[in-house]
């Protein structure tokens, strides 16, 4: 039974090959000052850098440069952005890039203002926004995280060895969001097929709790069959357009807040995968598939009944004269060939990961108890050590 919800998103979504025109028309409800966010340079190469600003210079805007957000972007980097915006009185952060940029430009917008440590205020204590928001607009160049179109800003402190994210509401989405799928076509295969099981595991996550009648779930299931299918063509050929804005949609909505509403969710792969995330800096997505498979063996007794349903309706695997337990298992061998066949990354160890980071690993391990298995931390090292 579907839980009772509220569903708003403030998103506005531009799609398309031609998508940046409307940049200058968006730029028009805001004012002068923009501080154009971006990472390690990718956008230069690629020429988006040059028409980002030429738009922007035609709108008649001041523009303000924050470069080089790392992938998963540190709390110093967050402190030096909100002291940018502060003094230059920003009136729209532009982020233009993945996950990453549009993440860090949303913990920048609630961060600049905030009379506090942000890291104490927002990762520690997950105290909610009380403080000038800075509008953020997204121009999107690697598709993933869903970060375009939802309130998450994951930030990673190496200090204390900790990566979280703070999911914001409604008011830090970003007030639009630019996506053209050609500006995917320059990433790197192992940045690309990263990002395709990103968007797996956010659905999965989604998926596998709850075992009612939902239709979150039939929606998910149709979003995981396009994934499959798309990312086997996009693999294959990375500027086939069909394939990678077919990819690009799923991504969107794989996270942004729909199908999650009026049940349960899980969220431990992305738990787990940000803690090793926080030990050895690798890609997010790597990070999920390199534990996801030893997971979900975990955890399929548990919710065998979901991981059959999964195995028919996803994988098409065939049930005549099989135990519910060989279906199951039969979806979790057509994952995990699928994974192999895409190459991700299918072991920790080959993310950095050594024996003596695993207890490390599962204590900054947030817990949460929406799946089918609570675990605890000598469940995770298990996880861990099976994915060695
Ligand atoms: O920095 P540049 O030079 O731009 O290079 C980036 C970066 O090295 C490169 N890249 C991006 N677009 C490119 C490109 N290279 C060539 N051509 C392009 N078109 O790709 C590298 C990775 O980029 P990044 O933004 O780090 O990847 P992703 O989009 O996967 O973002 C990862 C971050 O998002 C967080 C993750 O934890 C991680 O910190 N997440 C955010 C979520 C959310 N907001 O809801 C949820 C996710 O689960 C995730 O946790
Ligand atoms: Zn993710």
């Amino acid at each position: 039974m579907l839980g009772n919800f509220s569903y708003c998103n403030p998103t506005k979504l531009y799609f398309g090959k031609d998508s940046l025109n409307n940049l200058g028309g968006e730029l028009a409800n805001y004012g002068k000052n923009i501080l154009l966010v971006y990472g390690g340079g990718s956008i230069k190469k690629s020429g988006l850098y040059d028409e980002i600003v030429n738009i922007l210079k035609e709108n008649g805007k001041n523009i303000f440069e924050l470069p080089g957000v790392m992938p998963n972007p540190t709390v110093e980097k967050l402190y030096e952005g909100c002291k940018i915006a502060k003094e230059n009185d920003i009136d729209l952060i532009l982020s233009v890039g993945g996950g990453s940029v549009c993440d860090y430009s949303k913990a920048v917008s609630v961060s600049a203002y905030c009379n506090e440590d942000p890291w104490d205020k927002y990762y520690l204590r997950m105290e909610d926004v009380d403080n000038k928001i800075i509008p953020v607009g997204c121009v999107l160049t690697m598709v993933g995280t869903g970060s375009e179109m939802n309130g998450g800003a994951v930030i990673t402190n190496h200090d204390t060895k900790l990566k979280i994210g703070h999911v914001f509401g409604e008011n830090v989405f970003p007030k639009f969001a630019i996506l053209n799928p050609e500006l995917t076509y320059t990433l790197p295969k192992y940045q690309m097929v990263a990002g395709f099981f990103d968007i797996m595991s956010h659905i999965l996550e989604q998926y596998f709790s709850d075992e009612d009648d939902n239709t979150s779930d039939y929606i998910m299931e149709g979003l995981l069959k396009s994934l499959i299918h798309s990312s086997k063509i996009a693999v294959e050929n990375p500027t086939d357009y069909e394939a990678r804005s077919n990819i690009m949609w799923v991504a969107t909505w794989a996270l942004n807040t729909l199908v999650a509403k009026g049940k349960t969710t899980d969220w431990m792969v992305h738990m787990i995968g940000q803690s090793i995330g926080a030990y050895t800096d690798a890609t997010h997505g790597m990070t999920l598939s390199a534990i996801s498979i030893p997971y979900y063996r975990y955890i399929m007794p548990y919710g065998l009944a979901k991981f059959k349903r999964y195995a028919i309706n996803v994988w098409g695997v065939d049930t005549k004269g099989k135990t519910d337990e060989e279906i199951a298992n039969e979806g979790l061998n057509a994952m995990e060939k699928y994974m192999n066949e895409i190459g991700l990354v299918m072991n920790i160890k080959d993310l950095g990961v050594t024996e003596d980071m695993l207890d490390g690993i599962a204590d900054g391990s947030f817990i949460m108890d929406g799946g089918y298995k609570v675990l605890n931390h000598d469940d995770i090292v298990k996880i861990l050590k099976q994915s060695m």
